[in-house]
């Protein structure tokens, strides 16, 4: 079997997958250059070994398995956080990890429902209808990781335009063109800040770390880089595709606006049930036993998260959308040293989007058929591309 596959329905996973379930918690896959890798399907298993010093995310091993062509050229640079490994890593994360807490995140809350205010407010005075990834799924996390970060929103055409290319080529030199662009883009951005301090957690890096020289110039590029991409991308499409399942799922809306203290319990189901970042990949340092198999030193390990997700010995009846389960232990964020730093924001962020989305527009439903709105392929971040939307 190849890996990635396309979904056929935005929020399940490829149905291609499917032979893969009752092969053991690992089994062998292969990626677009034949190269075979263990798919970890189990969800105990995949816990483990994401907390297993023994996998590195060190993307510069020549051993490391790129699942798809474009993003070959993600070997040539180092990219901080989540292409490296202890201590490098701890280092950084330590650094960042104050700036994402559970308390800094909520005190950002009335920032992030100012946002969410203001985009739906212009949207009901253009509307209906509207195309709401455009109109809000991508400018809420936008706008939010500039004001974090100090990054003038301005700029957000110029700096999405690149994400997306980084993330969906199509061709791996407009990835890495992408890239440079981006880069360069930071590299002044940050030589003005030094000249001009502003307000944001670059500003604070520069300030704290890069004048007392504990942080290389390239390094605070580079980080910012992961972090407006990382930031505004991934919770965009959370956004777009969540609004997508709950009108799909209109008995599951219908009683989550009858209740919405549930909200932080649907956020956590959705993170589940749709699994975005559908394919974390690890390569082996040393020999390793689990789920009766060797992976052995060199190995290529992926992590396809929509299976792991609905493993049934986790979460019984995994294709269903529920939130009285606890989703709690889902791998969406990855797990162990790598978990997603911007969990915390995230998950603020989404739930004052959907939560205010369908409070102030209650007959919000999709302007043309489900089957024809077009969602991501299977190689880059699951999510609509546009979501026509009507009320
Ligand atoms: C719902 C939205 C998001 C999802 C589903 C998501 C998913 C993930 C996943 C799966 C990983 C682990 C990758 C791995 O283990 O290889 C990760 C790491 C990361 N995420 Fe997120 N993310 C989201 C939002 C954000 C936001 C808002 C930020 C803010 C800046 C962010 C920043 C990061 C960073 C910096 C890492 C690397 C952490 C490390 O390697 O230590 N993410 N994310």
């Amino acid at each position: 079997m190849v890996f990635p596959q396309d979904r056929s329905c935005p929020y399940h996973p490829p149905t291609g997958y499917r032979p893969l379930s009752g092969q053991g918690p690992l089994t062998r896959v292969a990626f677009y250059d034949g190269r075979q890798v263990w798919a970890v399907t189990g969800h105990a298993e995949a816990r483990a070994l994401l907390t297993d010093r023994r996998l590195s995310s060190d993307r510069q091993n020549p051993a490391f398995p790129i699942p798809i062509e474009r993003l070959e050229a993600i070997r040539r640079v180092r990219t901080p956080l989540i292409g490296v490994d202890d201590p490098e890593h701890n280092t950084q994360r330590r650094m960042l990890i104050p700036s994402f807490s559970v308390k800094r995140t909520a005190a950002m809350r009335p920032d992030i429902q100012r946002i969410v205010d203001g985009l739906l407010d212009r949207m009901l005075a253009q509307g209906p209808p509207a195309e709401l990834v455009s109109a809000f799924a991508l400018p809420v996390p936008s706008m939010v990781i500039c004001a974090l970060l100090g990054i003038p929103y301005g700029d957000h055409e110029f700096f999405e335009e690149q994400s997306r290319r980084i993330l969906r080529g199509p061709t791996s030199e407009e990835s890495e063109q992408a890239r440079l662009r981006l880069e360069e883009y930071l590299t002044e951005l940050i030589a003005r800040k030094e000249r001009e301090p502003g307000d944001g957690l670059l500003d604070e890096l520069i300030a704290d770390r890069l004048k007392e020289g504990s942080l290389a110039h390239r390094e605070l590029v580079r980080l910012a880089m992961i972090l407006l991409v990382a930031g505004h991308e991934t919770t965009a499409n959370m956004i777009s595709l969540g609004t997508f399942t709950l009108l799909e799922h209109p008995e599951r809306l219908a009683r989550l606006r009858e209740r919405p203290e549930q909200i932080p319990a649907a956020v956590e189901e959705l993170l589940r049930f749709l699994s975005i970042a559908d394919g974390l990949v690890r390569v082996a340092t040393e020999d390793i036993e689990i789920g009766g198999v060797t992976i052995r030193a060199d190995d290529g390990v992926l992590f396809p998260t929509s299976l792991i997700n609905r493993d049934a010995t986790a979460y019984p009846e995994p294709d269903a959308l529920d939130w009285d389960r606890s989703a709690r232990h889902h791998v969406a964020f990855g797990f162990g040293v790598h978990q997603c730093l911007g969990q915390n924001l995230a998950r603020a962020e989404m739930e004052i989007a959907l939560g205010s989305l369908f409070t102030r527009i209650p007959d919000l439903r999709l302007a043309a058929p489900a089957a024809e709105i077009p969602f991501k392929p299977g190689d880059t971040l699951q999510g609509m591309i546009e979501l026509p939307v009507a009320w």
